[in-house]
């Protein structure tokens, strides 16, 4: 059946769009061996949504848990219905959702906190930046990890659309609004379909376009021992190639992503 504005459903769409479960698990793993030389088990995905990295993470061990976070009981009630529900019930059983605001929980301790797609962006004043921080300071076990994502660059700092086509649809992604003065700015994704409809503004974000620097500055202010920040790589055309390693310096690209590390 081909997509249109009135048949699609926005998460399955967000999905095939933004989220790459697997290579935002294989990452922190990998880390996390690194540092600790051995695997972690439980995992807590804040501001989870439909829950789709804490339904990757469970499947990979039998002893592998996760705890969604997200204040929005609808979502979360879609990730029910269309991820968990994919699950067999004995790892079904280890995802637990949470339907609370992520500066309330601080248990059970987990090895792992992780906030994607930038979704910490929405707080916009430093104090509350780190009154986040330090919740999720408090809740990693002695040999934890708190791993986020940013995007930056002047590039992120313009009013711009960008289109991108998947399979039955075309993905957009605009940035309508940046103010210079606090680094406030407001972005849409936007979906259009082959028979000419769209779903206009499917998700919004007001946020602040923190820089890595403040978002280190910032844990370190929550109380975390250290950070690290993993920049990704490019292919021969500049667009990035999913790889990211340990940077202390990076070239100024107009468009970036990177991955920042707090360490207990
Ligand atoms: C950008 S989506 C992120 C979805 C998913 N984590 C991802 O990686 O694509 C942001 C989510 O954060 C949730 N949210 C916003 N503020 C929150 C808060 N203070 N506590 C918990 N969840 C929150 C929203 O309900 C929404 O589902």
């Amino acid at each position: 059946m081909k997509l249109t504005a009135k048949t699609a459903d926005k998460h399955v769409l967000y999905q095939k769009s933004v989220q790459s479960p697997e290579a935002e698990v294989d990452f922190f793993t990998r880390i996390y061996k690194k540092r600790y030389g051995k695997l972690p088990t439980r995992f807590r995905e804040d501001f989870c949504g439909t829950a789709l990295i804490s339904c990757d993470w469970v499947r990979r061990k039998k002893d592998n848990h996760a705890y969604g976070v997200d204040l929005h009981q609808p979502t979360l009630d879609w990730g029910r219905r269309h991820n968990l529900s994919r699950l067999t019930e004995s790892v079904r059983e280890r995802v637990h959702l949470v339907q609370d605001n992520v500066l309330h929980v601080t248990e059970p301790k987990v090895h792992v906190v992780g906030a994607f797609n930038f979704s910490y962006f929405i707080f916009k004043e430093l104090r509350e930046l780190e009154a986040y921080f330090k919740t999720v300071r408090r809740s990693l076990a002695p040999e934890g990890l708190f791993v986020l994502d940013a995007y930056g660059g002047y590039e992120a700092q313009q009013e711009m659309e960008e289109e991108t086509t998947h399979n039955g649809f075309t993905y957009v992604w605009d940035q309508a609004k940046y103010n210079p003065i606090n680094d406030h700015t407001v972005c849409h994704i936007h979906f259009k379909f082959p028979d000419g409809s769209m779903l206009k503004r499917a998700f919004t974000y007001d946020w602040r376009l923190w820089t890595l620097g403040g978002i280190q500055d910032a844990l370190i202010g929550a109380g975390f021992g250290a950070t690290e920040v993993y920049w990704e790589g490019s292919d021969k055309d500049g667009d990035g190639n999913g790889v990211y390693r340990k940077c202390k310096k990076a070239e100024n690209t107009p468009g970036w992503n990177a991955y920042i590390i707090g360490l207990p």
